[in-house]
C-alpha cells in the first residue's frame, strides 16, 4: 500500500499553451478523435485500465456493486484527507501558519465530500445488504488501512491498531511510521510553543505513538487565544479550522453509525463487535478535544 501520493510520473506527452492552440486551430474546435494504438491521454492519466478493472463483486446481488465501489470511493478519500493533512501537519512544523491555513481549506472540502458518501449507501434495504453480506466474511473497514492511517495523522494514536495490518508489511510500516509521528494537532501545539505560549516541555517532545491526555495548561493557553480573537487572529482561525476539520469527520462517524443502524439494526458487525452499540461509542471520540472542551471553560 502507498500512504501517499506517489512521486510524479513522466509526463507522456506535454503540451504548451502554443501546441494547445495549433491543436485547436487544426481540429476547428471539435475534440480530438484519434489517439492511435495507445490509450489515449485521459486513460493514460488517471490509468482507468487499472482502476476500473478494480471492481470485482463476489456475488451477483444488485446491491454489491454500490457497496464496493463506494467503500472504494471512501478509502481513496481517506487517502486524500490523509495527504492533505499530513501537508497541514508538516506546514504547521517548518512555522508556515498560512500554508498551513489555506490547506485546511481544501482538507475542509475533501473531508465534506467523505462525509456525504453514505447518502448511497443509506440507500440499501437490509434485504439488499444481506444478500451479500455473508460473502464478506470476517471484513470490516476496521480493518482499513488508509482509515487508521488518517486516524493516527489526526491524533487517535493506538499500537494496538497496528495489528490487523500485520499480514501487509507497506501498509504496516507507513502506519507504524505515521504513529511514531507528531500529529497535526501535536504539530499545532508545538506550533503554539514557539510562538511563546505556556506550553508544557512535555507536550513539545513526547514518545509520539502515545495517546495524550486531556491537558488542562493547553486548555489555559486556547482560552487565551478564545478571549481575544482579534489579537490572536490567526491562530483563532486555525483553532476553528482545526474544529471544522473534527466536525466534518464526526459527521462521517454519525452517517456511518446511522447508515449501519438502518441496515442490520441489532445484528453484530462482521468484524467482531457489537455493531450498533460498538460504533455508538466510536462515534463520541472528538478529534483535538481540548479544542471542544475550551469552550465550556471560563
Ligand atoms: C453499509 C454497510 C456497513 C455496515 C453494516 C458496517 C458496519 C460496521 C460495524 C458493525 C463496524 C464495527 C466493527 C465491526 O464489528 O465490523 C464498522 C466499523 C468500521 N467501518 Fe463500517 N459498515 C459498513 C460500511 C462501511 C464502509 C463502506 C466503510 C468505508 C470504508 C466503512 C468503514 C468502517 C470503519 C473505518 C470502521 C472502523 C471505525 C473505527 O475504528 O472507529 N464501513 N462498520
Amino acid at each position: 500500500m502507498s500512504d501517499a501520493i506517489s512521486a510524479p510520473r513522466a509526463q507522456a506527452c506535454p503540451l504548451s499553451e502554443g501546441d494547445r492552440e495549433d491543436r485547436y486551430k487544426k481540429s476547428g474546435g471539435q475534440p480530438l478523435l484519434e489517439f492511435g494504438e495507445e490509450p489515449n491521454p485521459y486513460a493514460g492519466y488517471v490509468q482507468t485500465p487499472a482502476l476500473l478493472a478494480l471492481q470485482t463483486p463476489r456475488t451477483g446481488a444488485a446491491g454489491e456493486p454500490s457497496f464496493l465501489i463506494m467503500t472504494q470511493v471512501m478509502e481513496l478519500l481517506f487517502k486524500l484527507v490523509y495527504t492533505e493533512a499530513k501537508l497541514v501537519r508538516d506546514h504547521l512544523e517548518a512555522d508556515r501558519l498560512s500554508e498551513a491555513l489555506w490547506t485546511l481549506r481544501r482538507t475542509h472540502q475533501a473531508m465534506g465530500v467523505l462525509a456525504g458518501t453514505w447518502d448511497v449507501l443509506a440507500s440499501l434495504s437490509p434485504a439488499e445488504y444481506n444478500e451479500f453480506r455473508d460473502d464478506l466474511g470476517e471484513g470490516s473497514g476496521f480493518q482499513s488501512p488508509m482509515y487508521r492511517q488518517l486516524e493516527f495523522i489526526l491524533g487517535n494514536k493506538s499500537k494496538s491498531m497496528l495489528r490487523p495490518h500485520q499480514g501487509e508489511p507497506s501498509a504496516h510500516d507507513n502506519l507504524a511510521r505515521t504513529l511514531a509521528e507528531p500529529s497535526i494537532y501535536d504539530a499545532a501545539v508545538r506550533f503554539l510553543s514557539r510562538r511563546e505560549f505556556p506550553i508544557p516541555d512535555y507536550c513539545v517532545e513526547r514518545d509520539w505513538a502515545e495517546p495524550r491526555a486531556r491537558d488542562d495548561e493547553i486548555i489555559q493557553v486556547w482560552r487565551m487565544i478564545y478571549d481575544d480573537p482579534a489579537r490572536h487572529h490567526e491562530l483563532h482561525r486555525l483553532a476553528e479550522a482545526l474544529v471544522d476539520l473534527a466536525y466534518l469527520f464526526g459527521r462521517w462517524r454519525f452517517s456511518h453509525l446511522l447508515t449501519v443502524e438502518r441496515i442490520i439494526g441489532g445484528r453484530v458487525g462482521t468484524g467482531g463487535t457489537s455493531g450498533v452499540g460498538w460504533l455508538r461509542k466510536a462515534a463520541d471520540h472528538r478529534f483535538f478535544d481540548e479544542l471542544w472542551t475550551v469552550r465550556s471553560v471560563g
